[in-house]
């Protein structure tokens, strides 16, 4: 605890033991106050935009957080549920110099400015299906405490959270309006019943993000310097969102479900409400949560590839607004795409043609159709592809994707013409274990075939550096780093350990 507080990321003992959430505090200690927590809302025009998001108990005014020319931006209440107030206070800084603030009695410096070298962290799946609130804290945050001890010897500029940054799929548990979601649902619920159930998944989401930031005060610590940039996945609302029958999304418990998970991903994962949703949002009303940052000489781009998902669709009109856009935008020397969902992989057709003609394996057809991949969405899968190829010849521009999703480490290449190759890296997850050695093998099989869905450009599945397979089954993140202008990918196994870096 010394550590952390030395760090920065800020846990403050309360005096007194209230709230209802009382049971996440893992003893009697009270605890009062969490974060703060940075996210990267905009740059634009020259200048950082910020959010800090802080968790108290206490039902009292914080003191504003103090920029470096002395500005006080205050703390706005933006929810409160079972006695956490969910604070937040936005404020600003040069995009070329090193920012600093004071929050909650303690000044924090972020690593420098985003114009040179830099070094970003890429962490997914934060979480597992089942009984995750009652892992050993310890066991199950290592690949964090990681991350942060590696921020102490090469600080990052920036988080960047590739999807399932919750494992919601219990929350619909224990109501009786949900608790055989997606499989039985009662008919014509009624009003006051839809609105209990909403109190209880909404309590049951904000259970899920307290406890993380609770029992993880390395990833806090981290926080506290490093702005996050989220983009959510299935999970964070529940397994397969928008892969499950229209009769599951579309009956008053889906949309229920879904209302509740989107309104606490807005607060713990963008620090923001509807209505009030930073610069980067493609579509202000965030109907899609897609989003986009422009870097010196660096794009970030994250398609939103849940709120507009169904199963004909990977993402609708705005997700695909903001991907064409990209066309017409000023060029950059290097794309980083965030796709929730890896959009370079093995040639998984075969394996669906065989689940499909199986009624015993219809679970896991759902689990391929949730993939790019799938034949379903085939043809946007290589409109998506297409459209990168396009934005890479005309821009000139390198091209990295990144993606979780499969609780494996590996990465995919597909050429791109004029020399350039599109690399796909897939680093996940930070707190799901990995799945069975066989599994990898069954993957890392498949992967020989590998895929052409644009002729001429096949899909290549590579090794990371180092390792002997094509799929490896241990806990990862990943760094990218730009030294020099140059590019190169580090994922930290976490038996392996650090590879060396792969230049991309
Ligand atoms: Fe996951």
């Amino acid at each position: 605890m010394a550590e952390f507080w030395q760090i920065g990321g800020h846990v403050q003992r309360a005096g007194r033991d209230s709230g209802s959430l009382g049971d996440l505090n893992g003893g009697s200690v009270g605890v009062g106050v969490l974060g703060p927590v940075l996210f990267l809302d905009d740059i634009r025009d020259g200048q950082v935009w910020l959010s800090a998001l802080v968790l108290t108990r206490d039902d009292g005014d914080l003191a504003p957080l103090i920029c470096d020319d002395g500005a006080a931006h205050p703390f706005r209440e933006l929810a409160c549920e079972a006695g956490w107030r969910v604070m937040r206070a936005r404020f600003r800084g040069e995009a070329r110099s090193t920012i600093r603030y004071s929050a909650l009695g303690t000044t924090y410096e972020l690593a420098g400015a985003f114009g040179g070298n830099l070094n970003i962290a890429f962490a997914s799946c934060n979480g597992e299906e089942h009984g995750d609130l009652d892992r050993d804290p310890e066991e199950r945050n290592v690949m964090w405490a990681r991350l942060l001890r590696e921020h102490k010897v090469r600080p990052f500029h920036l988080l960047l959270h590739g999807g399932d940054q919750i494992y919601a799929d219990e929350v619909t548990q224990g109501h009786p309006l949900s608790e055989d979601w997606p499989d039985h649902l009662p008919k014509d619920p009624s009003r006051e019943g839809l609105e209990d159930l909403r109190a209880h998944l909404r309590r049951g989401f904000f259970e899920r993000y307290v406890s993380f930031f609770l029992g993880c005060p390395d990833m806090l610590a981290l926080a506290a310097t490093v702005p996050s940039l989220c983009q959510w996945d299935d999970h964070d609302i529940c397994d397969g969102w928008g892969s499950l029958r229209r009769s599951r999304t579309y009956s008053p418990i889906g949309q229920t479900l879904f209302d509740v998970a989107r309104e606490t991903a807005l607060l713990f994962q963008h620090a923001c409400v509807d209505g009030d949703l930073p610069g980067r949002f493609h579509d202000p009303e965030g109907l899609s949560l897609s989003w986009r940052i422009d870097l010196p000489d660096l794009r970030i781009v994250a398609p939103d590839l849940r709120s507009e998902r169904t199963r004909r669709q990977v993402m609708g009109r705005i997700g695909w607004e903001m991907m064409d856009d990209l066309l017409n935008a000023m060029p950059t020397r290097r794309l980083i795409v965030v796709s929730s969902v890896p959009l370079l992989g093995p040639r998984l057709s075969i394996l669906e043609a065989v689940m499909v003609a199986i009624p015993q394996m219809q679970k896991y057809e759902d689990d391929l159709r949730d993939q790019w991949q799938s034949r379903a969405h085939r043809s946007e899968w290589r409109r998506m592809l297409e459209l990168l190829r396009s934005i890479s010849e005309l821009g000139q521009t390198d091209i990295t994707i990144v993606s979780g999703e499969i609780h494996l480490a590996t990465r995919g290449t597909m050429p791109l013409g004029q020399g350039r190759v599109l690399h796909q890296l897939i680093a996940s997850g930070v707190a799901h274990r990995a799945p069975p050695n066989a599994w990898a093998r069954v993957l890392g099989w498949l992967a020989v075939l590998g895929d052409s869905p644009l002729s001429g450009a096949p899909i290549r599945m590579q090794r990371l550096p180092g390792q002997r397979r094509r799929y490896v089954a241990e806990r990862n993140t990943l760094t990218l780093r730009r030294v020099d202008g140059e590019w190169g990918a580090i994922w930290d196994l976490e038996q392996s350990g650090p590879t060396a870096p792969l230049p991309v």
